[in-house]
């Protein structure tokens, strides 16, 4: 890590000369840390960012959040330099899905339409028909013939959650996120019996137990979304913990409690990933130009079709 450059004032000063220096913005998800979401540019969900990641006049793109979202900007703008500060920032979605076994398993469902949540690789993403997020993906089921047969895939909380959604019965790939699986069904109910005036919104990776809790699922934006249009004044939150920085300035007046994990505490649910990105990284990668995503040029087109598709449909 480099120290700050003596001539600025702090970090961010030096992000922000580093930045117009190389034409660059800056993209971060609502799971980063604080002080990252306060100097991006643009702030949204996985949706959002892959929109704002194909319309923008910058020549660099630094992604703050995973590796699979910082793919999906390079695939949609190839022409662009993608630097994501810390290049192990995977997603156990994505680790938990790999090629060779995915195209075994496609192997055993012929006939069937192959539907992938964004949280996924590159080479998973090409053997997909259609790209899906937590935001689009009912419309986007929704709009197939009802006999249609589906296999979804990594996640199979979100998965079994959009089968009930929309009365489907997708075959579903044995993968989950390790964050939303830590809340603990007890401690969320013994929370809710302590706060009955609040209301429980959960994001759809959590499993059935906690979602069966919950008053409104929905993805981080339209979690967002949820705690401004509602007139509850406390929302007990069953997702990542730093989503809270964007409602607590959202909603100043409003209180947010994170759902608790099997400790009682929270601290459990933040996501390991997303926490590798920090502002020093940030800075020195703005400064290297580097780590860099890299996708051959064959990957990238055949990754390129079922993320059109999916923006096509949303
Ligand atoms: P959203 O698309 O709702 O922001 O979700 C991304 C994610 O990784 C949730 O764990
Ligand atoms: Fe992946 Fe879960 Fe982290 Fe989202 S919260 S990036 S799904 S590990």
């Amino acid at each position: 890590m480099k120290a700050v450059n003596q001539k600025f004032k702090d970090i961010e000063e030096e992000i922000s000369f580093l930045k117009k220096k190389n034409n660059a913005i800056i993209l971060s998800h609502f799971y980063q840390d604080e002080e990252i979401q306060d100097i991006a540019d643009f702030i949204g969900d996985s949706l959002d960012l892959s929109k704002k990641a194909q319309k923008n006049d910058a020549d660099v793109i630094v992604f703050c959040g995973v590796r699979f979202m910082a793919e999906v900007a390079k695939i949609l703008s190839p022409q662009k330099k993608v630097i994501l500060p810390d290049i192990n920032a995977g997603c156990s979605l994505e680790e938990s899905c790999q090629v060779d076994e995915f195209i075994e398993f496609k192997k055993k469902y012929p006939g069937h339409i192959v539907l992938s949540y964004i949280n996924c690789s590159a080479e998973i993403k090409a053997e997909s028909d259609i790209i899906v997020t937590s935001s689009n993906a009912k419309k986007i089921i929704d709009s197939m013939p009802v006999n249609q047969k589906i296999i979804f895939a990594p996640d199979k909380h979100l998965g079994n959650y959009l089968n009930k959604l929309t009365k489907r019965e997708m075959i579903l790939w044995n993968g989950s996120c390790i964050v939303h699986e830590t809340f603990s069904e007890r401690e969320l109910v013994k929370l809710k019996v302590r706060n009955d005036t609040a209301k429980t919104i959960a994001h759809p990776e959590c499993p059935e137990n906690i979602l069966s809790h919950a008053d409104f699922i929905g993805s981080t934006s339209s979690l967002l979304k949820f705690i401004s249009q509602d007139k509850t004044k406390r929302f007990i939150v069953a997702t990542e913990p730093h989503i809270l920085h964007q409602m607590k300035k959202n909603e100043p007046s409003k209180e947010f409690l994170i759902a608790p994990g099997t400790d009682g505490s929270c601290s459990c649910s933040n996501c390991p990933y997303m926490e590798l990105n920090t502002l020093e990284k940030l800075r020195d990668c703005l400064h290297d130009l580097s780590p860099e995503i890299k996708i051959s040029n064959e990957l990238m087109l055949k990754a390129k079709k079922p993320l059109n598709t999916m923006l096509n449909l949303s």
